[in-house]
């Protein structure tokens, strides 16, 4: 078992580069599958969801081919299954979109159920309703969701509510089908936008993507496309606050500012320095930190990826913070390990009421999804002593070498293994003493 190892109470100097979006490329990667020909895809972040992606692709026959750390080039024309098993789709709650991709292509998918984060129940209803108003037909059996469709046809689709993986699910069931679809409702994130700018470039016909009413216009074939995944927002979110945890000066570059709106809003409000640049931002701090209230809602709204970075933020704020979570039923599952730092954070509902004190203290704990994860990194770096974090695996489902970024602006954080042993018989002296 890995572990992060911390010495906090360093401050953030220098410059960081951020990587390829997790969230586009978990969309982009299997909607190569429509293309006719091979496709190249850059900026593609190196974290283990991709590396899933990218196996998951190797199953059912595609060739993928590394050309850098971050590209690859990718030819899904040799695919010959349409199934994704459980052990590989268990593993990442996007394994979803093999189904609208491979339902795009061949008219058929196999796909287990999906895993991911612990964020509470998470439905794909309105995937299904997707699929169903494109023409297809589904059931659920012995954990896989089988789809078939004799022919795909355009069609006008609501959905019940604002979900980002509804939306790209229906843009690649759609893209080929016949006629137009009008997808209502639909989510606005940056990650929608880079998707369907994707499928463009290889010939789709969708305009509207990054409002709430897209329309997909069937096109017979796709071709080969060379692009490039955006960077990601909720990487730069995290090393803003990190930054800003540690009252250091960092200049966060291969940014989209306007993605960084909401969140650059509230750390403004917070009492952070906030410089914007073409595509780079400086993050510093020369002041107090204050309280302030959040509540996290979709695209442009404040993001739910970047609210526990926040709130850990906001410990270290004078005052009483209120967030609240307007996307996951159970997403304060982290503030039992924040107070084992010292944070004073109580929990009702969807309502985290937090009382800065000011300071955080290092303690061992436990990262219950990916970007609690990334909050007790942060807490790591601002608490005074040693933090150590289990179950680090969440953390590089998403993140592209944190801990080397982090160690190149100056914290004091390393990787270390621990034979599983070790670790059992360490679990086992906690207890007992
Ligand atoms: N929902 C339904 N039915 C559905 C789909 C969603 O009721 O069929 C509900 C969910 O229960 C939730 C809300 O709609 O309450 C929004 O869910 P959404 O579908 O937008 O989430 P997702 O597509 O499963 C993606 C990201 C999440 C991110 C959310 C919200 C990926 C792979 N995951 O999940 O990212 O929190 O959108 O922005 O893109 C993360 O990166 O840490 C992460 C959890």
């Amino acid at each position: 078992m890995d572990k992060f190892i911390i010495k906090g109470g360093r401050r953030l100097v220098g410059e960081v580069e951020i990587s390829g979006a997790k969230n586009a490329a978990v969309a982009i990667i299997p909607a190569v599958i429509l293309s006719d020909e091979p496709c190249v895809l850059e900026n593609v972040p190196a974290i283990s969801d991709v590396n899933i992606s990218m196996r998951i692709l190797r199953e059912m026959g595609a060739e993928v081919t590394p050309l850098s750390a971050t590209s690859y080039r990718i030819d899904a024309t040799k695919i010959e299954k349409c199934c994704v098993p459980y052990e590989t789709a268990r593993k990442m709650r996007a394994s979803y979109y093999f189904l609208g991709a491979l339902l795009g292509k061949f008219g058929k998918a196999r796909v287990s159920m999906p895993g991911g984060c612990p964020l509470g129940d998470r439905p794909i209803d309105q995937h299904l309703k997707a699929f169903a108003a494109l023409g297809a037909e589904y059931k659920v059996d012995q954990g896989m969701i089988d789809l078939t469709s004799e022919k795909l046809t355009g069609n006008q689709i609501f959905l019940d509510v604002v979900s980002v993986g509804a939306t790209m699910n229906a843009m690649l069931a759609a893209v080929k089908a016949e006629g137009l679809t009008i997808l209502e409702n639909a989510a606005k994130e940056p990650h929608i936008v880079d998707l369907a700018n994707f499928l463009n470039s290889m010939g789709a016909n969708i305009m509207g993507a990054g409002t709430d009413v897209i329309k997909i216009r069937g096109v017979k074939s796709l071709r080969g496309a060379t692009y490039a995944v955006i960077p990601d927002q909720i990487e730069a979110g995290t090393f803003m606050v990190a930054a800003a945890a540690t009252n250091g000066n960092v200049l966060i570059k291969n940014v989209i500012p306007k993605h960084l709106e909401s969140i650059t809003k509230k750390l403004e409000k917070i009492g952070v320095n906030i410089e914007q640049f073409d595509d780079s931002i400086r993050v510093s701090v020369d002041g107090p930190l204050v309280k302030t209230s959040i509540k996290t809602t979709p695209h442009p709204g404040f993001p739910t990826d970047m609210q526990p970075q926040i709130a850990t933020l906001l410990t270290l704020a004078e005052g009483t913070s209120i967030v609240t979570e307007g996307v996951w039923e159970q997403r304060f599952r982290y503030v039992d390990e924040l107070r084992r730092m010292g944070a004073d954070i109580s929990v009702d509902g969807k309502v985290a009421v937090i009382e800065g004190t000011g300071k955080l203290m290092g303690a061992p704990v436990k990262a219950c999804d990916l970007r609690a994860g990334a909050a007790l990194i942060i807490a790591g770096l601002a608490a005074n002593g040693i933090t150590e974090i289990e179950d680090i695996f969440h953390i590089e489902r998403g993140y592209d070498c944190m801990e080397g970024k982090l160690r190149a602006l100056g914290a004091d954080i390393e990787k270390k293994s621990f034979p599983d042993e070790a670790v059992a018989s360490e679990k086992k002296k906690a207890i007992t003493a």
